[in-house]
């Protein structure tokens, strides 16, 4: 039973306005003393002329409670309805029971496709924090989305082309050996990658070499293509060991140079819709009335750019999947780099370009060190990981908890510790990490929602034995037990709301609710205790139950995995 909707019946049946007029008028009191729901008088004002605070006291007259509403009360020019916290109860713990692992699901996205572009790390360059950010939050983006019912694409828009495979080519043919990249091969491929810059200050002509190396790549060539697939090969090993790690993976590792044979029908396109103006010998779209510089397509040696491979991702992209929403999770720097294109796509008439969205976030400082994506500084991030994993690992130890495996427990609350603290505020706020917070148990944090799972499981394995699949839930009413069940109600709005916004802190908002109303929950209403009675013991444990399946969702949409016990 959906206990807004049955207000809203019971509100048009009285009122006779539109059904729609007062779903968007109802709202949520601020403060739960004031009731459950509420419904704002003001519409009606001018029909039944008459002040809203008179609206509300004659309306309230007529509502009566019933099955599923204990009280209305008018105060001001609001109608507050209290719900039956019985049947509330007993309504939503039953109906989360049979959804099981479905509860909160939705199939508002049904036939509807929406593509996620994230972490797109640079080829032959660190995978740094950054890219770490936008894989956080593209791959809780994309579970959220295939929760609530999309067909949902995960793409990896590798930046593995540009003018500076040229460089890495002509360095490693200098100054490479395979033996040494295999061990460490982003490391390494780095360091003759800066020794290639070093060198080219003294000797400029290494410059001419390297752009013979990628015209020669861009034409095709075996020998630099080879080249070019072994850097990429070695990168990908690398970046997969992390995406391993995180349990995140994609539909699609197509990067730019997938794009490179596409740019001639885009550079085409333009020309002929006359959108093309030459600038300094380059080929620019003029955006000066957007209040935005021009975007650059071809440059003045004819060389195709970043935004030119963009352009063409994205017509590839509405060809091949005619997306409903084509999103890239990409750090707020590049916001005028998406503008621009955005644009572009606009002017050429595109119409689909309206589906494309940016899903900006902000800088990442790391403890002790002064690191920020947008200095490009380097930070090895599995060291990041190892290290959260060592530092959870230790507080374990310390703590003297009993797990059963302290690899795979570390391992998970570690780098959910992580995931947790991207996906904490809103996403275009800077983050500063501190090891402090992100581990601290009792805080907000990953491993405080992680224990308050694997309480609840341990809470239902000492029950076991006891049938509570029919325990009369009336039995469980209380506080703590109705503030629990209504978030465990909420769920599903919470998720909506985070896709609505692309922004999965709200889920990582609601989950850190459910668990603290919880602890709380549990604290004042005891379940495995000698003094309770078998009904009470029942009714609260199937409370329990539901609470532990909607934590392990919601984490689960955060990317974050639980463990049984901790
Ligand atoms: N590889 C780029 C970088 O590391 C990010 C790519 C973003 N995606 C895109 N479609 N431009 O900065």
């Amino acid at each position: 039973m959906n206990f807004e909707e049955h207000i809203i019946d019971k509100l048009q049946e009285l009122t006779g306005l539109e059904r729609e007029i007062i779903a968007k008028a109802v709202e949520t009191p601020p403060d739960e003393k004031l009731g459950d729901l509420a419904f704002p008088c003001f519409p009606l004002a001018k029909v039944m002329r008459k002040a809203p605070p008179v609206i509300a006291q004659e309306l309230a007259k007529q509502l009566s409670a019933d099955e599923y509403i204990d009280r209305v009360d008018a105060v001001g020019g609001y109608l507050n309805f209290f719900y039956d916290r019985r049947m509330f109860i007993s309504d939503t713990i039953k109906a989360a029971k049979a959804a099981g692992e479905e509860w909160g699901q939705s199939k508002i996205g049904k036939g509807k496709t929406v593509l996620v572009e994230y972490s797109s790390p640079n080829i032959a360059k660190p995978f740094h924090i950054g890219h770490l950010f936008s894989t956080a939050v593209g791959n809780s983006l994309a579970r959220i989305y295939k929760f609530l019912g999309y067909d949902v694409q995960s793409l990896n828009h590798l930046g593995d082309w540009g003018t500076q495979f040229g460089k890495l080519i002509s360095a490693y043919k200098r100054w490479g050996d395979p033996k040494t990249i295999e061990k460490d091969p982003i490391n390494e491929l780095l360091k003759i990658y800066v020794k290639f810059h070093e060198e080219a200050e003294k000797h400029p002509e290494l410059e001419d070499e390297a752009r013979e190396y990628f015209k020669k790549l861009e034409d095709g060539d075996a020998e630099t293509t080879e080249l070019w697939k072994y850097f990429k090969d070695q990168s990908l090993v690398e970046f997969k060991r992390v995406y391993d790690m995180l349990g995140v993976s994609f539909d699609s590792y197509n990067g730019e140079a997938f794009y490179s044979d596409k740019m001639d029908e885009v550079v085409d396109i333009l020309r002929e819709k006359g959108l093309l103006t030459e600038s300094e010998g380059a080929q620019v779209v003029d955006l000066s009335d957007m209040n935005m510089p021009p975007c650059i397509i071809l440059k003045s040696d004819g060389a195709t750019i970043y935004a030119t491979r963009d352009i063409a991702a994205a017509l590839y992209r509405h060809r091949t999947y005619n997306f409903d929403k084509n999103i890239y999770v990409v750090g707020l720097p590049q916001s005028l780099h998406f503008r621009q294109i955005f644009e572009t796509m606009k002017r050429v008439g595109w119409e689909w370009s309206k589906d494309c969205v940016h899903v900006g976030f902000g800088l990442v400082k790391l403890p002790g060190k002064n690191m920020s994506t947008r200095h490009g500084d380097v930070v090895f991030l599995e060291d990041v990981l190892n290290e959260s994993i060592e530092k959870t690992r230790s507080i374990i130890e310390s703590n003297g908890s009993k797990v059963d495996d302290i690899d795979d427990v570390s391992k998970k609350i570690g780098i959910g510790a992580i995931l947790y603290t991207f996906l904490k505020n809103s996403r275009e706020k800077d983050i500063v990490f501190s090891w402090d917070t992100m581990l601290d148990f009792d805080g907000e944090s990953a491993p405080y929602c992680m224990y308050g799972y694997a309480r609840g499981k341990s809470i239902l394995r000492r029950a076991e034995g006891i049938d509570y699949s029919n325990a009369d839930l009336s039995k469980a009413v209380s506080e703590d037990a109705y503030t629990l069940v209504k978030l465990i109600n909420g769920f599903g709005d919470a998720v909506v709301c985070a896709a609505e916004k692309n922004e999965p802190f709200y889920v990582n908002r609601y989950v850190t609710s459910l668990v603290k109303a919880f602890n709380k929950f549990y604290n004042t209403n005891p379940i495995m205790r000698d003094d309770v009675d078998d009904e009470t013991k029942k009714a609260r444990l199937a409370i329990v139950d539901a609470t532990c399946t909607v934590i392990k969702s919601a984490l689960n949409l955060l990317g974050i995995d639980v463990v049984e016990s901790m």
